[in-house]
């Protein structure tokens, strides 16, 4: 299949898996590296290998999903050997990092940029850390990204959270201007939902119940913030993520700007097969055209052009 794709990293599809379903273990990875999935995306590491919080953790609701893992993972030793192992299965693979602090990002940063992955998502915007998120942070954002944007030659991408105006995605996209960022992926988890179960008590365990929203309530969210930064960020690919569970779906995010789209809870959700059904409803929408045809065109404007 030829897409016609514009990304910094080659991808065998637009469309793939976001981090953290279906991505923390070998077997795992394993399958999504034979799957329809464009890229790879590892689950997010740590330095230590993390058990996470105490189940139920995740769940489920009508309009969404609700989440307080607590950064489950195995360490990113686990995750330099497993890109290893999947290059060899053909697909691209991104690694995705968490840091407690700038020096930790730094060190992880530099380890994958020592690996065998295509690329590095810096996640900023982790709803469960007891840190905070960096990301609502620009002094920190600015420190942060000094520390990790000139490392190596892989792309940096960035995980974000979802932000509430035009002025909070100026402030933010100032600040990513003065690095070498390759590529934005927007948007993660809404911070912060609570979810109440019929036995009258909040449906996930941990942090009170509080956690992060995932899912089709947060899609006018991501596709606002794909949108705001497409328009104040000329040179940067955004890859949309947010309530993504049809075709329809994916042409929204791409008639926004984005550049590629991930796929959480329906993943979660359905299992490996999601990504095929969304593929293959997101060519009969696309018809004839080009995705390169269709970026950005909801928003009246040419692509990347800034206001
Ligand atoms: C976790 C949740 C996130 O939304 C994220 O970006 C990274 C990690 C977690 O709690 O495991």
């Amino acid at each position: 299949m030829n897409w016609d794709l514009d990304f910094c990293i080659s991808l065998d599809s637009p469309i793939m898996n976001a981090s953290g379903v279906m991505d923390t273990s070998w077997d795992e990875l394993k399958q999504l590296a034979v799957s329809n999935t464009g890229a790879v995306v590892m689950k997010t590491c740590t330095l230590e290998p993390r058990e996470g919080n105490p189940k139920p953790r995740y769940g489920r609701f009508a309009c969404g999903s609700i989440q307080a893992m607590g950064l489950p993972n195995l360490g990113y030793k686990s995750y330099l050997e497993f890109a290893e192992k999947l290059k060899k299965l053909g697909k691209p693979v991104v690694a995705s990092v968490f840091g407690f602090n700038t020096k930790e990002y730094e060190f992880l940063v530099s380890r994958f940029q020592d690996s065998s992955v295509d690329a590095i998502e810096v996640n900023l915007s982790c709803p469960n850390a007891d840190v905070g998120i960096p990301a609502y942070n620009l002094e920190l954002m600015d420190e942060i990204l000094g520390a990790i944007s000139d490392l190596g030659e892989k792309p940096i991408g960035l995980k974000l959270p979802p932000y509430l105006t035009l002025n909070d995605v100026d402030r933010m996209a100032r600040v990513i201007e003065r690095h070498s960022v390759s590529y934005l992926t927007l948007i993660n988890s809404y911070p912060t939902g609570l979810v109440i179960g019929d036995d009258e008590r909040p449906i996930i365990v941990p942090r009170n119940g509080f956690g992060g929203l995932s899912g089709d309530c947060i899609k006018p969210i991501a596709l606002a913030n794909v949108a705001m930064f497409r328009k104040k960020l000329r040179d940067v690919y955004i890859i949309g993520v947010g309530g993504i569970s049809s075709g329809k779906d994916v042409l929204d995010f791409f008639l926004v700007g984005a550049d590629a789209v991930q796929i959480g809870t329906a993943l979660k959700d359905e299992g490996i097969s999601a990504l095929q059904r969304i593929e293959k409803e997101f060519l009969t929408v696309l018809g004839d055209r080009r995705v390169s045809d269709i970026k950005g065109k909801a928003l009246n404007m040419k692509y990347g052009q800034r206001i």
